[in-house]
């Protein structure tokens, strides 16, 4: 708990270490009361500074000091001094040993950071400054060491003992203890430490690597769990190939292992050849997870192999360099996910996600750049900006460059940069060596926050047969950033004929007729760019794939919209186009809420909708997305002030609407799919994923006719699927339908059939949490009660708290304000036991510019409560005194 004035730290008063520390030696011994860690350093003088022999200064937090050696000779109460945050100390010689004994506390840790227990099981989670709550140490990133930690603890409770690196040694020690040792060659910052220990199970196979090396591979879960974790190893040995033929990375150590823990605060963690994984991103088999928890797996598994090279090889000098390996390493999993998958799908999940979420953030009141200048807390800067944002930069990097040219700045930053601690600045300037090119303009994404705007205006000339785009980009204000200057955006374009044909591209003044899509490089804040040899007036199809993260706006008409989901070569494009249509349609029929008329909807997106699913020779899977609306988040985030009701209630209008009119279509497909989905055994791939994607989002629009045959099919793939992804998307349509009696069976059904599966009661959780229909408050509140829920594991708090305030939109923002008043008493609660998800819970309170004068009372309100609430955490305070200022 924060205790004095919170600090701000800024990236302008980066120093590089006085010390370095060139061994650890860890002994733990684990006990159901305490647990003891000695740690001997090797520490000498960082020479690079100069050769003075300044005090050194450990982080340490939370820890009970029981001994303290130099050099072997203990040190008296006076010959050091100790405070809440730290241990300092007078070296006498520029190299030397620092022995210490501390005695620290796992089993009572609710914070899960450092060391703790998550059930049975010890396990750590150090980035990015848990370590210092382990040991005294130089807990920064820029300080690398070689680790050698024994582990020691009850032969029976904790069979398994594991930490970074290969296993050395190990032994018994008396009747009832065992120890084991690992040594993890490659020197390492400690926020990559891990240990567990626990009675755990594995599933093993091997890897061989470009150059024949054998790599042994685990996976260790809790007993119950050993048949859910092939999916996951399927996925590592995809990953180790992948990074292997895309990016020339072969994995070093002889021993890869992952483990399953059940309280983990976010998703995974790429500590060195041990990843600690939320038993939620790895754990999955067809009966308990979705097709989209597998697609989740197979990206994270793969996130966190990638980072054992972009992270942990090449690791971050100090936090404000986050997005160096987070961005990286997204971008990595993105194009790993789009080889295995759907890369258009994939293009358009991630986008739709980044401009729902992502865009909300950057217009925020934590809006940052993806390398901030500032914080108090790093763990708040965990962020849809320098993951999501970044890997949009990293991906514009290689629009610009070319494959061939992005690659050889990888393997320049890799090989220039092995072993060491590195910033964002770094990995910029091997693009440019590598290329040949100066990117100082681009930085700019790196240090302003902010979605640009780009509004686009097209002049055609039929005379000289030109036809010219004019760019205007601008950037609005974000908190510390006025002004901003023009970015580097890199459109990728193509303009069509009549016929929907591609047109050869040729700017004025150019010699040879180019292809048909190309990259034009917007740099200044107007900017025009004129095309020759047109002979008509073409469409453009602007941004495609989505070519940098932007706001584009062109005067689109509805009927060019629907021209361009038919006839883009971009599959991209065409959904956008689709998406455009769409907002277009709900914006009239939100207009017409607000002026009280009849809601009548847009009949060119029913017609363009029914062409899809007429279309049998279309991808089911782009079929299914492009049947999804705009979810109401999304409409929230373009609107200037988001009217909660108005939305939603065109939204559900505009499904019903095409539920009626596409009753017959959808029907069709819905009965063709499920007929195969019944016959055929449940697969973890792409075309299977399709199919069930078009089944999927047809039965929530065939069940709002509430005709009985609907219901019946609907029942009968609740009861009968094989598989998660069938069996949830029949219980989430029969919740949100008025069917009481079938809906309370189910429910009732599924929570007894998946009792002792926490992750599949998440889902269940989460299902109610997310159902608009009005009591929603009532419900989750009644939820919290249940024997399955508890508020100490934060993927529960997720699947109830966070579905209810970030998807639950009509219920959350109720005019009364009890949703905010919930929340907020959530986050006071949380604040004491997990800061981390406190502080993460918050962020639908903090976007409380984006509603009415009433709401935004009662939103502040609660912030202003939260604020007098008593001892906050740095966490929670960052987030709140800031969405305050
Ligand atoms: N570094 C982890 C990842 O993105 C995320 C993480 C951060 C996990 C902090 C735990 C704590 O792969
Ligand atoms: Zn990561």
């Amino acid at each position: 708990m924060r205790t004095e004035q919170p600090k701000v730290i800024h990236l302008k008063d980066y120093q590089a270490p006085e010390y370095l520390i060139d061994e650890t030696h860890l002994t733990f011994e684990l006990y159901e009361d305490r647990t003891l860690v000695h740690a001997r350093l090797a520490l000498r003088r960082n020479l690079e500074r100069d050769q003075s022999l300044p005090p050194l200064v450990l982080h340490g937090q939370e820890l009970e000091l029981l001994a303290l050696a130099l050099d072997g000779r203990q040190l008296g109460p006076k010959e050091y001094q100790l405070d809440e945050n730290q241990l300092s100390l007078q070296p006498d010689s520029p190299a030397f040993s620092l022995e210490t004994t501390v005695c620290i506390h796992p089993e009572s840790n609710t914070a899960l950071e450092g060391l703790y227990k998550s059930g049975k099981m010890f396990c750590t989670q150090c980035e990015a400054e848990g370590f210092r709550k382990i040991t005294y140490y130089l807990d920064r990133p820029d300080v690398m060491s070689v680790f050698t930690t024994t582990v020691k603890a009850d032969k029976k409770r904790y069979p398994i003992l594991l930490s970074n690196g290969n296993p050395v040694a190990s032994g018994t020690e008396g009747d009832d203890r065992h120890w084991a040792t690992w040594n993890d060659p490659f020197k390492k910052p400690a926020y990559l430490f891990a240990l567990v220990a626990g009675d755990l199970k594995s599933v093993e196979d091997s890897f061989t690597t470009m150059n024949d090396r054998e790599v042994a591979l685990r996976i260790y879960v809790e007993p119950e769990n050993i048949d859910k974790c092939q999916h996951a190893l399927d996925s590592l040995k995809r990953s180790m190939r992948w990074d292997e033929q895309v990016y020339g990375r072969e994995y070093d150590l002889d021993i890869f292992m992952i483990v399953a823990v059940s309280d983990f605060n976010m998703g995974a963690m790429e500590n060195k050849g041990l990843n600690i994984f939320n038993s939620g991103a790895v754990l999955a088999r067809a009966e308990t997870a979705t097709d989209a928890a597998h697609q989740r797996v197979e990206a994270i598994v793969a996130h966190e192999y990638f980072h054992n090279w972009s992270g942990n090889r090449v690791t971050c000098r100090d936090w404000f360099q986050l997005s160096l390996k987070e961005g990286f390493t997204v971008f990595r999993d993105a194009g790993f996910s789009a080889d295995m998958n759907s890369a258009t799908v994939k293009r358009i999940e991630d986008v739709a996600y980044l401009r729902t979420h992502q865009f909300a953030e950057d217009a925020g009141p934590m809006a940052h750049p993806i390398r901030p200048d500032s914080f108090i807390e790093i763990s708040n800067f965990y962020t849809l900006t320098i993951y999501e944002k970044g890997s949009e930069v990293v991906g514009m990097l290689r629009t610009l460059l070319g494959a061939e040219g992005f690659r050889q700045g990888t393997d320049l930053y890799f090989a220039r940069h092995d072993g060491q601690a590195v910033t964002c600045d770094d990995f910029v300037k091997a693009m440019e060596e590598a290329n040949q090119v100066d990117l100082t303009q681009f930085k700019r994404w790196y240090s302003q926050a902010g979605t640009p705007h780009l509004a686009v205006s097209e002049h055609f000339d039929a005379g000289a047969r030109t036809y010219s785009l004019t760019f205007h980009q601008s950037c609005p204000p974000t908190p510390g950033q006025k002004h901003k200057e023009p970015f580097v955006i890199p459109i990728a374009l193509g303009l069509l004929d009549q016929n929907g044909q591609e047109l050869p591209l040729r700017l004025q003044g150019e010699q040879t007729v180019g292809s048909s899509s190309r990259v034009l490089s917007v740099t200044q804040a107007k900017q025009t760019f004129t095309f020759a040899g047109m002979t008509h007036k073409p469409l453009p199809s602007l941004l495609r794939g989505f070519s940098a993260p932007v706001k584009l706006e062109f005067p689109y008409e509805r009927d060019q919209l629907m021209f361009l989901m038919q006839h883009d070569s971009d599959g991209f494009n065409r959904w956008e186009a689709g998406q455009r249509l769409a907002v277009q349609a709900l914006h009239d029929l939100i207009a017409q809420y607000h002026c009280n008329e009849t809601l009548v909807i847009d009949q060119r997106l029913l017609t363009a909708l029914r062409s899809l699913l007429e279309n049998d020779s279309l991808d089911q899977a782009m079929v299914a997305e492009m049947l999804s609306l705009p979810s109401e988040a999304y409409l929230a985030e373009i609107s200037e002030t988001a009217d909660v009701e108005a939305i939603h209630v065109a939204r559900e209008f505009a499904r019903k609407a095409i539920a009626q009119t596409l009753f017959e279509p959808l029907w069709q497909r819905y009965q063709a799919n499920r007929e195969v989905s019944r016959s055929t055994p449940y697969v973890a791939h792409a075309e299977h994923f399709a199919r069930r994607a078009l089944q999927n989002i047809a039965l929530a629009y065939l069940m709002l006719s509430e005709k009985a045959e609907v219901l019946a099919a609907c029942l009968e793939q609740f009861e009968q699927a094989d598989n998660m992804t069938e069996r949830l998307t029949a219980l989430v349509v029969l919740v949100h339908s008025p069917f009481e009696e079938e809906k309370a069976t189910a429910l009732a059904w599924f929570a007894e059939r998946f009792a002792n599966d926490p992750l599949v009661m998440d889902q269940w959780f989460g299902v109610q949490a997310g159902c608009p229909l009005p009591g929603g408050l009532e419900r989750v509140q009644h939820l919290m009660q249940h024997p399955a829920f508890t508020i100490k594991n934060p993927n529960k708090v997720r699947a109830l708290i966070g579905a209810f305030a970030n998807q639950n939109h009509v219920n959350f923002h109720r005019r009364d304000g009890a949703g905010y008043r919930f929340l907020a008493d959530q986050v006071i609660m949380l604040n004491a036991l997990n800061p981390q998800i406190a502080s993460r819970q918050l962020s639908p309170l903090t976007r409380w510019r984006k509603f009415d004068q009433a709401r935004q009372v009662l939103m502040k309100g609660e912030l202003e409560r939260i604020l007098a609430s008593g001892e906050l955490s740095s966490d929670v305070y960052e987030v709140v005194s800031k969405s305050l200022a």
